[in-house]
């Protein structure tokens, strides 16, 4: 089991331009206090040190694993290839084909290694997040009533909003 200062989830992008959508990853799990950390890897920029990072945060403890990437985006499937942790796929939304290319390159794993792949941009940064925490709830109840308490504080932010 990790101490509370190891990471559960580590946040892995392709650049740095990616930051501006995976904070919003970042932030959900600090607010449901989820350990985290994020660093800039590439998969064919840096690929020899994206394996050492995995091989150090899996030693580590890092139960899940969130890779965002643009363009012709390998990077999901590139971690999911070296680690048996889950691995959670954002598309960053490019400039040529709006984050299209993004999602195809991520979605499109051939069976047999996953991604669990989100919506492309700042909500599928968040959702990663919210997965992350899904999956480490399953067996840590503290987080779990988490998940319901921000469920219900959505519902009733909803129910409680007026068109007047
Ligand atoms: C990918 O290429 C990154 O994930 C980024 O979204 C995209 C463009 O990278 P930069 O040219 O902005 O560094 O590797």
């Amino acid at each position: 089991m990790s101490d509370a200062t190891t990471p559960l989830v580590a946040i892995i992008m392709g650049s740095k331009n990616d930051w501006d959508t995976m904070k919003r990853a970042a932030g959900v799990l600090d607010d449901f206090g989820v350990p985290n950390e994020a660093r800039v890897l590439s998969a064919h920029r840096t690929p020899g040190e994206l394996t050492a990072y995995l091989n150090e945060k899996e030693a580590q403890g890092v139960e899940v694993f969130i890779g965002g990437a643009g363009g012709a985006a390998h990077l999901p499937g590139v971690i999911a290839a070296q680690t048996v942790r889950p691995v959670l796929g954002v598309p960053i939304e490019s400039q040529s084909l709006k984050g299209l290319d993004s999602l195809l390159s991520i979605v499109q794993m051939p069976s047999g290694i996953p991604v669990g792949t989100l919506a492309i941009g700042a909500a599928g940064a968040s959702n990663a997040a919210l997965m992350a925490v899904a999956i480490l709830a399953n067996s840590r109840p503290d987080l779990r009533e988490k998940i319901v308490a921000y469920r219900k504080e959505r519902a009733d932010k909803i129910l409680s909003e007026s068109l007047e």
